[in-house]
């Protein structure tokens, strides 16, 4: 099963997918995840990457592009595979079309997890992310059993740096405008299915498998 994941930053992909990646035995693939880790072990690539980051802003294509393509050609990616984070421009929309057409195969489902911007402001300033395998918690919806420490693999959480409320303003207003357009593009291939995020998290992850499991 191939799945992308859309949504406003804040909407909830990194908990589903992480949810879904379990329930299915395919691979989680965050870019976000991918450019902090590449951040905190300080290569090249996470050098590019911070700037535009920490700005709120999307780095650029080239940089995301050939990644995700390569990524997805390995071996774990046999059965499926969920992205998260990519794509987020129809630029990088069409290279995944491109590259999945040319061995014959398509996304299956583009999740679209529907938060309204005034929501998202609020759970952004409570989350808490681990850095060591990606795993998000917040303070009052999903908290971890110790506070600070992530209940997966035992690092420290961290509170992102572009968590900030004018960065989460200015990443609202580059979904708007960049990566909202990704809904039609799915919805004319008919691989759209969105579920309401203001729900319960057990609920929104009941609501895509009762789909899914069809
Ligand atoms: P990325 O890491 O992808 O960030 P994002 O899209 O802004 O999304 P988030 O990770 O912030 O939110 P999420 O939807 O995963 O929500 P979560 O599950 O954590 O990208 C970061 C940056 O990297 C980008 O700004 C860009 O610069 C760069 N980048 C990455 N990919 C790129 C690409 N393809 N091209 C160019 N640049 C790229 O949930 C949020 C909080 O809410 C958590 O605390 C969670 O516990 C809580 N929560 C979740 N669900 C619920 C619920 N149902 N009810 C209550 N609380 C909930
Ligand atoms: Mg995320």
């Amino acid at each position: 099963m191939k799945i992308i994941m859309l949504g406003a930053p804040g909407a909830g992909k990194g908990t589903q997918a992480k949810m879904l990646a379990e329930r299915y035995g395919i691979p989680h693939i965050s870019t976000g995840d991918i450019f902090r880790a590449n951040i905190k072990n300080n290569t090249e690539l996470g050098k590019k990457a911070k700037s535009y980051m920490d700005a709120g802003e999307l780095v650029p294509d080239e940089l995301v592009v050939d990644l995700v393509v390569d990524r997805i050609k390995n071996k774990d990616c046999m059965k499926g595979f969920i992205l998260d984070g990519f794509p987020r421009t129809i630029p990088q929309a069409e290279a995944l079309d491109y590259a999945l057409n040319n061995q014959n195969e398509k996304i299956d489902y583009a999740i679209n997890i529907d938060v309204p911007d005034a929501a998202i402001v609020e759970r952004m300033s409570g989350r808490r992310a681990c850095v060591g395998c990606g795993a998000t918690y917040h303070v009052v919806y999903n908290p971890t059993k110790e506070e600070g420490i992530c209940d997966a693999c035992g690092e420290k959480l961290i509170l992102r740096d572009d968590d900030k409320p004018e960065t989460v303003q200015k990443r609202l207003d580059v979904y708007h405008e960049q990566t909202k357009p990704l809904i039609a593009h799915y919805e004319k291939k008919d691989s759209l299915l969105t579920v309401d995020g203001t729900q319960d998290i057990e609920v929104v992850f009941a609501k895509i498998t009762e789909v899914l499991d069809r």
